[in-house]
């Protein structure tokens, strides 16, 4: 059961899948009751689905080109699109405001599916573990109230790649912050990581079972008062420090929402052992 600020984005949304046709048979393809068309079932191998490819490529240089961190083609397709395939939700053009239409670059003839989100994760050999390493929306370009959706989109792709405990990356103060930590606690692998883009990375590890993803998305924001202590987003000494102190050898989690005061943006932080 799912709150029906979800429902609603879903009964106008349709979910894709592009990538190797061959590993789609492994897949959750009915999903928080939502199917699977046939057509949003996408070969990256087939030069029929390039339009589609292409957009999604371009969805990732609008949310990630300015951090640094847009990929390549080829990144897409080696690291991506072939190993696990990439999942999100997409619209019907008559949808798409003409501005996004524009700033996607939309060709005139073209009258397929458009993507608006994407999460993308590729199994790693540690115990099934997944890492995800994109997650993107373009839901403020959108004339339709589609707050929740990048949430929703993890949440859907975590259930169609059968996806339990997963790593991730992410920068102390992204808004992506909320959804990770709505889905569940963040157990801290690394709290300052100068070997990422960017140094202020940290990486976690997470429990995405569907009792879980169920709780985060019913609607309530996940808080949690029993926090040892706090961090600020901007504080990368504070972040170093928790850093030695995981390398000393103990743990730690982001274990609720963020904390939004004076606005600067807080971690709660468990100390696990
Ligand atoms: C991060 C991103 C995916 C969020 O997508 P989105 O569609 O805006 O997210 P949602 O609407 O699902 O938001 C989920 C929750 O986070 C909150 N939220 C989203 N952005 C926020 C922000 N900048 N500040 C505070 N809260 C925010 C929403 O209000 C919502 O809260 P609620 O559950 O209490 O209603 C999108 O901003 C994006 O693509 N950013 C660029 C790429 C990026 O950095 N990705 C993260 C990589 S780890």
């Amino acid at each position: 059961m799912i709150a029906n600020r979800y429902n609603e984005i879903l009964n106008f949304v349709e979910p894709y899948l592009l990538g190797n046709p061959k590993v789609f048979d492994n897949y959750s393809l009915n999903v928080f009751g939502k199917e699977f068309n046939s057509d949003s079932l996408m070969s990256c191998l087939s030069t029929k689905n390039y339009e589609f490819f292409k957009l999604v490529h371009k969805l990732d240089s609008l949310t990630f080109g300015h951090q640094g961190m847009g990929m390549d083609k080829w990144v897409f397709f080696d690291c991506s699109a072939m190993p696990a395939g990439i999942f999100g939700f997409a619209i019907p053009r008559k949808l798409v405001p003409d501005k996004l239409l524009r700033i996607f670059e939309v060709p005139d003839d073209y009258q397929g599916l458009v993507p608006i989100t994407m999460y993308m994760a590729i199994p790693t050999s540690d115990r099934g573990r997944w890492f995800g390493h994109n997650l993107s929306s373009l839901s403020k370009f959108l004339d339709q109230d589609v707050r929740g959706i990048g949430l929703l989109t993890k949440a859907f792709a975590c259930q169609v790649f059968q996806i339990e405990w997963c790593y991730g990356a992410t920068q102390w103060g992204s808004p992506a912050l909320e959804i990770h930590t709505q889905l569940s606690d963040m157990k801290l692998k690394a709290s300052y990581l100068p070997a990422h883009t960017h140094q202020n990375s940290l990486c976690y590890v997470s429990d995405y079972s569907l009792e879980n993803l169920e709780r985060a998305l019913n609607g309530e924001r996940r808080v949690n008062e029993d926090y040892d202590f706090l961090i600020e987003s901007a504080d990368l000494v504070a972040q170093k420090d928790l850093q030695e102190k995981i390398e000393a050898g103990s743990e730690f989690s982001i274990c609720a929402r963020p904390i939004h005061r004076d606005e600067k943006i807080f971690y709660p932080i468990k100390k696990l052992s």
